[in-house]
């Protein structure tokens, strides 16, 4: 137990506030919850945090690294200011997801998992977003959703995140 704490206090009042929605014997059971207020408040998910929210938790280390490796909405690298995720599932794709991922690539001048070369912005590619009736759907920072985004859309996406 290093007892170091990375968060700040408000974070670990939310994370009690999630682990009392469970048993008393299954504090484990608010681990997604758990990591998603460290990456609110952090940005990302580095080691030191895993390790700081499993012995919060009281599990173990490896299994808070299960959990937040197997979710995409986890940012094990410190991403750019923006983090842009488009979505390639089947409904996505059918409707041109493919097209926009390439021009959001080639207007951003990076591939999936790079961020640009100023820091702004990071491209992931995301499953499904249960927002199928929409695609294809970008979200922008795990928040901000947006539907029916088509190649024609990409250069202004890039300009308005540039002008924020
Ligand atoms: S397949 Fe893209 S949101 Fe469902």
């Amino acid at each position: 137990m290093s007892g170091v704490k990375l968060l700040r206090a408000e974070a670990y009042r939310a994370i009690d506030k999630e682990i009392a929605k469970y048993p008393v014997n299954r504090k484990s059971s608010a681990v997604m919850a758990a990591l998603a207020i460290a990456q609110n408040e952090l940005g990302w998910v580095s080691e030191p945090v895993v390790e700081d929210i499993a012995e919060y938790l009281e599990m173990r280390a490896i299994a808070v690294w299960e959990v937040a490796t197997f979710y995409g909405m986890y940012n094990l690298d410190k991403p750019g200011r923006f983090k842009l995720a488009i979505c390639t599932n089947l409904p996505c794709a059918l409707q041109g997801a493919n097209r926009t991922a390439d021009q959001l690539k080639a207007a951003l001048g990076i591939n999936f998992n790079e961020t640009t070369s100023d820091g702004s912005v990071t491209l992931k590619e995301a499953e499904c977003m249960g927002a199928c009736g929409d695609a294809p759907v970008v979200i922008i920072n795990d928040r901000e959703m947006r539907g029916k985004v088509s190649v024609e859309d990409v250069d202004g996406l890039v300009e308005e995140l540039k002008a924020r």
